[in-house]
């Protein structure tokens, strides 16, 4: 099957994931730049799994604003409009994909752990550098292997193929779509996440999290992510290895410089968030 015919068949696909109506919704309205506080509130009101969860986000840790958030409309003037739809998206994303099969050997539990891990750790970077939203590089982090799981369910011919090289011939997913398939997880992600009318940044951030691009719709963005998900997988498997840095884009090494070099002093602290992210996300929030 050609790239192009995947992406077509895609097309076809009536049950990709979807988000809730209430996210798109929210995404289209934050395209808008005149919407209020009111309308905003209004329209996330009307789901109130949602509320609650959103309540129960922005109270917990991850905001440091610890119970002091009582309704929508405070969260938002507190928060900000761009970081309440990132709170609604990261919570959509975690039901929309709450898969529970994976394949022989790929662990759905792990692929969370994974993407929480490359979530937290590009918010840190982006705290630390300040050179993104970090709410923003939690959400790319969330969803840049999203592609993935639409592979694993809805084309389990080529995702076998793939994940027979990746254990046999002890390749990378990525290296073992790139020998073994016409297409990879990041531009089916990117594809869905057009679908979904997420933001351009966040849209290149997911396609281009392994190949970077340099004039990507926004570069830091793409950059964090590309640099966070090699961090988390080096540490996933040793938390006392050295980080290979010729894995890492030469622009990404520049533009993080500092970064790399501390890596092992930081990540620890960074290691204890995500346990406290997939406490949350995985145990909590979604269930
Ligand atoms: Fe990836
Ligand atoms: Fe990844």
């Amino acid at each position: 099957m050609k790239e192009s015919n995947i992406l077509k068949r895609l097309d076809l696909i009536e049950d990709l994931p979807t988000l809730p109506a209430v996210a798109m919704e929210v995404n289209k309205m934050l395209l808008n730049y005149d919407t209020t506080i009111k309308e905003l509130s209004d329209t996330i009101e009307k789901d109130q799994a949602m509320v609650s969860k959103i309540l129960k986000l922005v109270n917990s840790s991850f905001f440091g604003l610890r119970g002091k958030i009582s309704n929508i409309s405070h969260a938002i003037v507190v928060l900000g409009f761009n970081t309440i739809r990132n709170a609604v998206v990261s919570i959509s994303i975690i039901d929309a994909f709450s898969v529970k099969e994976g394949l022989d050997g790929f662990d759905i539990a792990d692929f969370w752990k994974h993407s929480l891990s490359v979530a937290v750790t590009s918010k840190y970077l982006a705290e630390k550098t300040g050179i993104h939203s970090s709410d923003d590089c939690f959400v790319g982090g969330l969803l840049h292997d999203m592609g993935k799981i639409v592979l694993l369910q809805h084309f389990k011919n080529l995702f076998q193929k793939v994940w027979l090289a990746v254990e046999g011939n002890n390749l990378s997913f990525y290296e073992a779509e790139k020998s073994q398939i016409p297409i990879d997880h990041a531009q089916i992600g990117g594809y869905l996440a057009r679908k979904w009318q997420l933001p351009a940044a966040l849209v290149d951030a997911i396609q281009y999290h392994h190949s970077v691009k340099s004039d990507a719709d926004d570069q830091h963005l793409s950059m964090i992510i590309h640099a966070a998900n090699i961090i988390a997988n080096t540490y996933a498997e040793d938390s006392k290895t050295n980080l290979e840095l010729s894995d890492i884009h030469p622009d990404v090494l520049t533009i993080l410089e500092g970064q790399f070099d501390t890596v092992s002093v930081w990540y620890p602290d960074v290691l204890l968030e995500i346990e406290l992210a997939c406490k949350f996300f995985l145990n909590e929030s979604t269930k």
